[in-house]
């Protein structure tokens, strides 16, 4: 077993990537499959999401970004905690990687820190879901360099669209660094059909991005913010609700990527 590595990103904040990383990592455990998530947002949603509290966490992400290279196997010992939320095993986020950038200004290879520290954990996981933070930098770029697949949330609005431009010329950059494009799926987040906007902004989507865009569409739901509340994921709360079963039809998706 060799994991695949879901990058579940996007420069715009708010649209769902920490949702989807938390509820599509719980679909794919369901689903029977061994599921890692990463949380590399210094706001360390995701951990607190699984109720770790930063006063709590011994290790965090952070100090595998800092470690050296024989420190890691141990290391990971460290930070997984496994089982932390709905059967998945997360790795904690810690504010500090907002530092991480001045931290590694001299480091040789930074932008491929993670795809090597990860080697050591992939063989025991069938899937390595990453929480991404909403902007772009040293984390982001780790992120896409170690991913199989980028998974790019878009919230069905306006203005969501407008954020996708600097998304795109990212990942041209990142296109001319790696030498390969990174692979990508979008999934369009919060639709409510019963509004105009949400509906046309769904057929631009569509048109634009056309394969590129998973066939499942993320409704609202306002039990997703209730699951984050109570520190536990929608399949807890009903299984069979709009927003549980959508996220069962992504992970789905996901599964025949490969
Ligand atoms: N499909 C949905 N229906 C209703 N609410 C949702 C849905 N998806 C996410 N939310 C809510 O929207 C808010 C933002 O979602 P989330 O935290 O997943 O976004 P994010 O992209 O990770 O944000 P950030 O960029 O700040 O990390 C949260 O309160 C979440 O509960
Ligand atoms: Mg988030």
């Amino acid at each position: 077993m060799a994991a695949k590595v879901l990058a579940i990103a996007n420069q715009k904040g708010g649209v769902g990537k920490t949702t989807t990383a938390v509820t599509l990592g719980s679909a794919l455990a369901r689903a029977g499959k061994k599921v890692l998530l990463l949380d590399l947002d210094p706001h360390a949603c995701a951990t607190l999401h699984a109720r770790i509290y930063a006063q709590d966490i011994g290790h965090s992400l952070h100090d595998l970004f800092l470690a050296e290279e024989s420190q890691w196997p141990e290391l990971w010992n460290k930070i997984i905690r496994a089982n932390a939320l709905a059967h998945i095993d997360i790795a904690p986020g810690s504010i500090r990687l907002a530092e991480l950038e001045l931290d590694l200004r001299e480091r040789k290879g930074k932008g491929a820190i993670l795809l090597r520290g990860m080697r050591h954990v992939l063989p025991q996981y069938d899937y390595i879901v990453l929480d991404c933070p909403p902007h772009v930098g040293i984390l982001l770029v780790n992120a896409l360099v170690a991913a199989d697949v980028l998974i790019i949330p878009i919230q069905t609005d306006f203005l969501a669209l407008h954020g996708l431009k600097l998304l795109f010329d990212t990942l041209g950059i990142l296109n001319k660094a790696l030498g390969k494009p990174v692979f990508y799926r979008a999934v369009p987040t919060m639709f409510d059909k019963r509004t105009k906007a949400c509906n046309r902004v769904l057929a631009l989507l569509q048109e634009k991005m056309g394969s590129s865009l998973f066939s499942t569409i993320i409704g609202i739901d306002t039990r997703f913010r209730e699951a984050s509340a109570q520190g536990c994921t929608i399949y807890d709360l009903d299984a069979r609700s709009r927003g549980a079963l959508c996220y069962e039809c992504l992970a789905k998706e996901v599964m025949s990527l490969w």
